[in-house]
């Protein structure tokens, strides 16, 4: 028999985790509970759990630092965050930490019980791509067949076998974070924690403090010591992301870990050895920063090691349609639906498109046409103005202007849902010309497809 999946549940109150488990057990599911932060970071120490559902707002640690240590160190776990109030900030938090899932109070059984089915749903997902190479060369979630997309597996799984530091270039959205998350988990280290920093959002006067930590009494309101992201990242991975964000004096501070591995907590001078396999990012050119002066030389050469260049998503050939298909699927998937196919042009638009975003503005159109519309078929007029006129759009067929007519009412139709009325203002037309040239249409052929 398969075994139920397991749920842990963190929250501060035991009258929130008894609800919450009677109602998931009954259900079916394995449940456990933790009261905090730690607790639960230790049971899952101890044992997999396939969904840790877990509150923001906890005494002494929050759920998001929960939900970032579980998409860090626990690929096999997929996490859902419960929040008090029903704020943007809240959410987008939780989204960006990596909770695939989020719930705002109150919620219902009804909504909580479809939520955990969804995170389910995503983790099978996750482990049958992992497990089925049908996709393509996938490495840890990274999809491409490409040449360009090739050498860079390649890269990866050499970069996976030393520990020797890694720069990772490549436009905005390419995919860079997840080159580096696949290299720290094909490599040895893959059991403790990938730490990725984005430099670019730490001001200088607290980089030293979160990067290598501070002792008690390092400077006023220091009551205790804490550990930076380099002791986080002990063992592990530590991504530099955003790199050429960094300013002078973050730069030196880097440069002396990068040389003797030595890692000075603020208001200590006492050295602490880190064993900290070190990568970077960055979606500028660090070369021409270090000609311009505003990125240390010595440093630049530190980092640059090996270097892994993430191509634009443009030349990627038709990875752009396997990806395409990809996220229409998954998005899809979420809502219960079957995955909508592309048309012939809509398939031309997306191959001549430049997709200044790259990947990450194609995986947000799939999922946005995907909610937008019911459509079994995604047609060229479905996709954004910028992407309709860069192509010719379905194969040019000499026709007459009836056809053509025909082509473009059915055209505005879909885009405005059938609504009669809209579609008139659109073309220009009243409604009764509108619905009499519907009426001939249908009474002569139907419109070219
Ligand atoms: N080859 C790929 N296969 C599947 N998904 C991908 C691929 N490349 C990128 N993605 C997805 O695209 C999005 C952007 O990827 P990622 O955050 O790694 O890009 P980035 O280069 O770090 O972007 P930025 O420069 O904006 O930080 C993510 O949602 C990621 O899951
Ligand atoms: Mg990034």
């Amino acid at each position: 028999m398969v075994e139920a999946p397991s749920i842990l549940l963190v929250d501060d109150s035991q009258d929130t985790l008894e609800v919450l488990s009677r109602n998931l057990q009954e259900k079916g599911y394995r449940v456990a509970c933790a009261t905090g932060v730690s607790q639960a970071v230790e049971m899952l120490r101890q044992e997999g759990y396939n969904l840790v559902i877990t509150d923001y707002k906890m005494p002494k640690v929050s759920g998001l630092d929960l939900v970032r240590h579980v998409r860090e160190n626990l690929p096999d776990t997929e996490v859902m965050m419960i929040t008090g109030y029903a704020t943007v900030e809240g959410a987008v938090e939780a989204v960006k930490a990596g909770a695939e899932e989020y719930l705002t109070k109150p919620f219902t059984d009804e909504e909580l019980l479809t939520a955990v089915g969804r995170a389910l749903e995503k983790l099978r997902l996750r482990r049958a791509q992992r497990a089925a190479p049908a996709l393509g060369p996938a490495v840890q979630g990274l999809l491409g067949e490409s040449e360009p997309m090739r050498q860079v597996f390649q890269a990866i799984s050499r970069a996976a076998s030393t520990t020797a530091t890694v720069l990772i270039c490549g436009e905005s959205g390419t995919g860079k974070e997840m080159v580096a998350r696949a290299i720290h988990y094909q490599s040895p280290r893959a059991t403790a924690p990938f730490i990725p920093v984005n430099c670019g959002g730490i001001p200088e006067t607290l980089f030293e403090s979160e990067m290598f930590g501070h002792v008690k009494g390092a400077y006023t309101g220091a009551v205790e010591s804490r550990a930076g992201f380099f002791h986080s990242a002990d063992g592990g991975s530590i991504l530099l992301d955003e790199v050429s964000e960094t300013t002078p004096v973050m730069q030196v501070k880097l440069l002396r870990v990068l040389q003797d591995r030595q890692v000075y907590m603020l208001g200590s001078d006492r050295s602490v050895q880190v064993d900290v396999r070190i990568m970077a990012a960055s979606n500028k050119d660090l070369q021409t920063l270090v000609k311009r002066g505003s990125f240390r030389e010595d440093l630049f050469y530190r980092l640059n090691v090996i270097s892994i260049e993430v191509p634009p998503l443009r030349r990627r050939g038709e990875d752009v349609l396997l990806l395409a298909r990809y996220f229409l699927d998954k998005f899809s998937r979420e809502l219960d639906r079957q995955a909508p196919v592309l048309s012939d042009g809509a398939v031309r638009a997306l191959l001549e498109y430049s997709w200044p975003g790259n990947v990450r503005e194609l995986e947000n159109l799939m999922q946005r046409l995907v909610v937008m519309t019911d459509e079994k078929e995604i047609g060229v007029h479905l996709l954004p103005p910028a992407m309709r006129f860069c192509t010719s759009g379905d194969a040019f067929s000499p026709c007459t202007l009836a056809e053509v007519e025909a082509e473009h009412i059915r055209q505005v139709l879909a885009l405005v849902a059938g609504n009669k009325t809209r579609a008139a203002e659109i073309l220009g037309i009243d409604r009764k010309t509108l619905r009499e040239k519907l009426k001939r249409y249908s009474n002569e052929k139907q419109p070219r497809k």
